[in-house]
């Protein structure tokens, strides 16, 4: 990659096109050779890499969506005992396969990979698609996923982009326009297309995101072992510690909220995220922010401050005081002032028992965790 991007001519602010950073057949050609020799020994024993099985490689990848690839390997061994095809996916209660995502958060991911599954079987005979467009017409596939399983169970010429691979591409290549979104990556979607070779596409993709993961990391890439030093235009200018170029973070916002522990007889109140909620479908426990000035001042004239718990969800820092209600014959939830959905199906008692085999969200584990721990010998 010696050559330098070109110049904008013209006007000050306008930016290189992606074509400027593409790479010719005969660079793709010795990248590439580069990479799989790299690959082959050093690239990650992972537990989805022992064959190209697209239901394999379709539960790993979803999985990875957000989640570390250490942390993902226990659950996708655990998973994939529990559902071995996607068939016995298809054939799962919702509950049970949110069971088995628990801890692996965005539980979005497991109701789609659900919702998913069952299609796969109904409209597929079981069978994924090939492609990349038939594939993202399915529930909880995007073009990365889609991709990534193109190229890795069905040796499609597909390239990827994330999080490894998108360092990869921008340091190679000299890459310095800010990154952010999906509209700052579909430049580099083109640079990976002309770098992707038409043999070994899944090899080619995986020892990408390997080489980012282990060699050109974030802080203090190992440039000194990289199989792709000499090709690289950031390690030739010096520039390894300013690409890629990132936009700014979206500011983060401070929630603060109430977090009810709505006890009765043995039994602890959930509610169910709805639809449009974070944590769609997860049982939670009742919650207000401010101004719910009526929920707050029960919570504060009836309640016991039992502690709080700090958690993030996207950009929010949530800082919840959590408080300990007794619900009974003289205190019903009216008078509490709890804000209940109105379906039936939307909260329930569940015996304190019974709480570890909810699917609850992180939070809500180590709220029950903190009144657990508390002295609550006089239960209502
Ligand atoms: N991150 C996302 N997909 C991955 C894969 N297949 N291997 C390693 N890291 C990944």
């Amino acid at each position: 990659m010696a050559r330098q991007p070109k110049q904008a001519t013209n006007c000050a602010t306008a930016l290189p096109a992606a074509d400027d950073y593409t790479v010719s057949p005969q660079q793709r050609r010795t990248i590439s050779q580069k990479l799989l020799r790299w690959f082959h020994q050093h690239g990650r024993d992972l537990p989805w890499r022992e064959n190209t099985d697209p239901y394999r490689v379709w539960v790993s990848e979803i999985m990875l969506q957000q989640t570390q690839v250490e942390r993902v390997c226990d659950y996708f061994r655990q998973f994939l005992i529990a559902f071995p095809t996607v068939e016995t996916l298809a054939a799962a209660d919702e509950a049970e396969v949110l069971a088995a995502w628990q801890g692996l958060g965005y539980y979005r991911r497991a109701r789609q990979l659900h919702a998913c599954a069952k299609m796969v079987v109904s409209h597929h005979d079981g069978c994924f698609p090939e492609t990349v467009d038939s594939l993202t017409a399915l529930p909880g596939i995007g073009r990365y996923t889609a991709s990534a399983i193109s190229s890795i169970a069905f040796a499609q010429t597909e390239p990827i982009v994330e999080a490894n691979s998108r360092r990869v591409i921008a340091r190679l290549v000299g890459f310095d326009r800010p990154l952010s979104g999906t509209a700052g990556d579909a430049p580099l979607w083109e640079i990976a297309a002309s770098l992707v070779p038409t043999r070994q596409a899944g090899r080619f993709n995986q020892a990408l995101m390997d080489l980012g993961a282990m060699v050109c990391r974030p802080a203090a890439p190992s440039c000194h072992t990289c199989p792709l030093a000499t090709a690289c235009v950031a390690f030739r200018d010096g520039l390894t510690d300013q690409l890629p170029r990132m936009a700014k973070p979206r500011a983060s916002v401070a929630v603060d909220e109430v977090a009810l522990v709505v006890v009765r007889r043995n039994t602890l109140l959930l509610v169910q995220r709805g639809e449009d909620e974070w944590w769609a479908g997860l049982w939670d426990v009742p919650r207000a922010a401010p101004p719910r000035g009526s929920l707050l001042r029960t919570a504060r004239r009836e309640g016991r401050l039992l502690g709080e718990v700090r958690y993030g969800v996207t950009h929010h820092r949530i800082r919840a005081d959590v408080v300990l209600l007794h619900a009974g014959k003289g205190n019903t939830l009216d008078q509490l002032g709890i804000p209940l959905a109105s379906e039936p199906t939307a909260h329930r008692w569940v015996p304190l028992s019974g709480l570890p085999r909810i699917a609850m969200p992180s939070p809500a584990r180590r709220i029950v965790t903190l009144f657990d721990r508390a002295d609550h010998t006089s239960l209502g």
